[in-house]
Parts: structure tokens; C-alpha cells; sequence
């Protein structure tokens, strides 16, 4: 595991001599007298813990997300209410670029931060004294990515002696849909990404069970690289949306069965996932449709529709099968009450309807219901980060004073949970077929589309 220690003492010094300058740039040290219906104006009174607080007011945490190429910030309050947001995505420079490259990625993390916490706050109307404290994501994530927001945040504690909330960029993805509905734990989550993918029961606020995980690539990776190769980027509809969003756009008019998928690891009856090989088998069908029509250059392929929906058609199904053994599972060790069977679907690729519709037949099948945030909650935000924040600032877990802001590092890699994925492939759980036809507009040979274990 990379672990980077920010020299804080260092930093401290440095930031000693700019804080003037990055807060008159945020502008959040300053009252904004413009919308002073705001509630919270009234308010002037600090408490330094949400104890303290209780009952007087709700608590107003900042959160900020730099892990990867989304700049987000985001003001959310205890009692649920998102008072303000501002997001800044770095998708389309990457997109001309071929994937993220983290120099790059760090330089748009830093151009935008100043502006993008600024229009949180102002949306908010609050001031950097108005924050009760500043969570962050600090793991898992792009080392160069992470720093500029644990900076940002750090730098922001120390000027407004506020405390820090270190934040786990899954573990925020997993509990927001607990800001949106009131959902208990333990509940089952799955959280599918570009840089993710993981099945696990969400226990507690920092408690969870990993059932499994991707081995190799994650599936937002998977469809990034397949629509790169179907040269999606360069259709008009494509051009401005994420592999997986284009490859979802152009599989609306292809057959899913026309083009045939292996299924990944189905010997082994555990929960975990591998998308590499099938985006390998979709760079072989790619190649031969390519050479078959004699396509050249900037040119697509005529089947490019089918290939994306057979390939989504196949990640569907491979995702599907393990989420059905995690179910199984997780009902042989009674780790989810039968009242409370609840799966959150959430990361990028939760964004996708088709991977949704096939979700909601396995959770159908075992008494689940299916939860999955809106669209702009799914994909990396500051809001998520935000009510980790309001989480973990309620029960007191993991807020650092800002005296001691020298104990918070950044962490690149980063474990999820306990982890019971080899409890799991020894139990050698079969499943039964589930049928998954209703995935098809027109079952043309429901066979392929069943679930066999
Ligand atoms: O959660 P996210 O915003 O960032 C992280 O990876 O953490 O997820 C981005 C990923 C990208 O790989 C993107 O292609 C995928 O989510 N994605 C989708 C869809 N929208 C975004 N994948 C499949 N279908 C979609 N509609
Ligand atoms: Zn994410």
C-alpha cells in the first residue's frame, strides 16, 4: 500500500504565509450579505462538537472530493439538507486525451477547487465560520488528485480551527443513499465505478463486510476502454458523454445476443468479478467485424450497436450472478433482517438503466429492494463527501482537531471492509437460474439470458 505523508509542518508554514490570499480566492472567510434570509445567518454561535450542538441547530459540514477528475464541494447539513454544490468535471479534457493522466488531473483539481468551494458556499450562504467542520476524501484515489483537496480542506481547518473529517471516497458512495431515504443498517451494497467494484454489507457508519470485488479491471473501466476502441468518442452522441454512457446510448438500438460473451469465472462460485476478460473478448469481435468490413482509420464499425449491447448485455449478466450468490450469502449467515433487505447500487456505472433492469430482476428474486441515488449522486460529488461528513460528525468518529491535522495522510490504495471473500469461495455456493429474459425487449433466446451458476 502507497502511503503519502504530507510533510504538514511544512505545509503549515507555507499555507501560514498564503492563507490571505487562497481565502480571499474562495471567499468563504467572508459573509455573504446577499441572501440574508438565510437561516443560518442568525446564527453566530460556535460548538465544537455535535453533542454540544444537539437540538440548538443542525450541524453545517463542508465536504470536498478531489480523488480522481471530479472537483466537487459541497455544504450539507445534519438534518439532510444539501444547502449548496458545485462540481467540476474534468471529463471532456480526458476524453481528448485517451484516459486521466494524473499531472493533468491535479493542475484542473487546482485551477478549479478555489472557485467550485466558493460556489458551494455562496450557494449555501454560509461562511467558513458558519462550517462546523471539513470533510475530505483522503483514500482511496490518484495520489496527485487527493493532495489538492487534502490541502485545500487542510488549509481551510487551520485558518477557521475547524476540525477534519478524512474521508474514504467508497464508503462515501456506499452511504449516501442514507441522506436521500432513511435506510438502516445492515443493508447490502454494491458500488460499481471506473476505478471500483465491490459487494458488501454496509454495517455501521466505518463498518463494513467486503463479500467481493473485481479482480482485475472495474466495469466503468471496462466499458471506457471498449467505447475508446468503438471509437465512441468520435460520434456526435459520444463525443461528450463516459465510455459507459455512450456505450449505453448506442446499445438502445443493437441485439443484445448478437455477439456472444464467454462468462467470466464460472467455476468459481465466490462474489468476485473480472471485466478484463471480457473487454477482451469485445476487442476480438471489434477487430474481426473491423477487418470482415474493411474498416479503416477513423471509420466504425457498422455492428458497433450490437457490440455495445452484447458487451453491456455481458457485464449485466456477469454482475447479476455474484450479486445473487452475495444475496445467498448473506441470508445463510443472517447478516441482512428479512425486514430489511435493501440493496444501494451506487458509482458511475449505477448511472446505466440497463444494469439497473437487471439488478432489479435478481433483487426481485430474493425479497430485495433496490435502491440506487439519482444520476449526479451516483458519479463522484461533493455532497457524498459532505454527509460522510455529517455521519461521521454525529457519532464523533474520526474528527480531528485541527491541532492535530499532522495525523491525516492521503492514501492511494486502500482496503474496504473486512474481508470475507475466501469465507465465501470455500462455502462453494450454487445458485439457481434466475431468468433473466425480461431484460430483452424481444426474448429472442431466453437460454442465453438465464443465470446458471
Ligand atoms: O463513480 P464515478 O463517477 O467515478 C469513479 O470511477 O469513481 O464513475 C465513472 C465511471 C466511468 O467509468 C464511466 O464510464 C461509468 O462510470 N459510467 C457508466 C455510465 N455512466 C458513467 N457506465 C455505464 N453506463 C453508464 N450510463
Ligand atoms: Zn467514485
Amino acid at each position: 500500500m502507497h502511503k503519502y505523508r504530507l510533510a504538514t509542518t511544512k505545509l503549515l508554514n507555507t499555507f501560514h504565509s498564503s492563507l490571505p490570499v487562497i481565502f480571499e480566492e474562495t471567499g468563504v472567510s467572508r459573509i455573504n450579505a446577499k441572501n440574508s434570509n438565510s437561516p443560518i445567518l442568525s446564527r453566530r454561535r460556535h460548538y465544537s462538537s455535535f453533542s454540544e450542538l444537539e437540538g440548538k441547530r443542525p450541524g453545517i459540514i463542508l465536504g470536498i472530493e478531489t480523488s480522481c477528475d471530479d472537483t466537487g464541494a459541497a455544504v450539507v447539513t445534519t438534518d439532510r439538507r444539501v444547502l449548496g454544490e458545485s462540481l467540476h468535471s474534468q471529463l471532456q479534457i480526458h476524453l481528448n486525451h485517451g484516459g486521466i493522466i494524473p499531472p493533468i488531473a491535479r493542475h484542473l483539481h487546482e485551477q478549479n477547487i478555489g472557485r467550485i468551494i466558493r460556489e458551494a458556499t455562496d450557494k449555501a450562504n454560509v461562511s467558513l465560520e458558519d462550517i462546523d467542520a471539513i470533510a475530505t476524501t483522503v483514500k482511496p484515489g490518484l495520489a496527485l488528485s487527493l493532495l489538492v483537496g487534502v490541502k485545500w480542506g487542510k488549509d481551510m481547518c487551520l485558518k477557521g480551527e475547524k476540525p477534519f473529517i478524512p474521508i474514504h471516497h467508497m464508503e462515501a458512495h456506499a452511504l449516501t443513499a442514507r441522506m436521500l431515504e432513511n435506510i438502516n443498517f445492515p443493508y447490502l451494497v454494491l458500488l460499481i465505478s471506473g476505478g471500483h467494484c465491490l459487494l458488501a454489507v454496509a454495517k455501521g457508519i466505518n463498518d463494513f463486510l467486503l463479500l467481493g470485488r473485481s479482480i482485475d479491471d472495474a466495469p466503468g473501466e471496462a466499458f471506457d476502454k471498449t467505447a475508446r476502441r468503438l471509437k465512441l468518442h468520435n460520434m456526435d452522441a459520444g463525443s461528450s458523454l463516459s465510455g459507459g454512457a455512450a456505450i449505453e446510448h448506442y446499445a438502445k438500438q443493437g441485439n443484445p445476443e448478437a455477439f456472444q460473451f464467454p462468462t467470466p469465472m464460472y467455476k468459481y462460485r465466490d462474489c468476485n468479478w473480472s471485466f478484463a476478460g471480457l473487454k477482451f473478448i469485445a476487442l476480438r469481435h471489434i477487430l474481426r467485424e473491423e477487418r470482415k468490413h474493411e474498416v479503416e482509420g477513423s471509420d466504425l464499425v457498422p455492428s458497433l450497436p450490437d457490440i455495445c449491447a452484447s458487451f453491456q448485455h455481458a457485464v449485466v449478466m456477469h454482475l447479476c450472478k455474484k450479486i445473487q450468490r452475495g444475496m445467498i450469502y448473506a441470508e445463510m449467515k443472517n447478516l441482512i433482517p428479512e425486514n430489511n433487505r435493501i440493496l444501494v447500487v451506487s458509482g458511475g456505472v449505477a448511472c446505466n438503466d440497463y444494469v439497473k433492469r437487471g439488478i432489479s430482476i435478481v433483487c426481485e428474486e430474493y425479497g430485495y429492494k433496490l435502491v440506487c441515488p439519482p444520476k449526479n449522486l451516483c458519479t463522484d460529488n461533493g455532497v457524498m463527501i459532505a454527509w460522510n461528513g455529517v455521519e461521521k460528525w454525529r457519532e464523533n468518529i474520526d474528527v480531528v482537531p485541527h491541532t492535530e491535522l499532522d495525523t491525516v495522510d492521503i492514501e492511494a490504495k486502500s482496503p474496504f471492509g473486512t474481508d470475507l471473500q475466501d469465507e465465501i469461495r470455500n462455502l462453494n455456493i450454487k445458485c439457481k437460474r434466475i431468468k433473466m429474459s425480461q431484460l430483452f425487449d424481444s426474448s429472442s433466446n431466453p437460454s442465453q439470458s438465464d443465470i446458471i451458476a
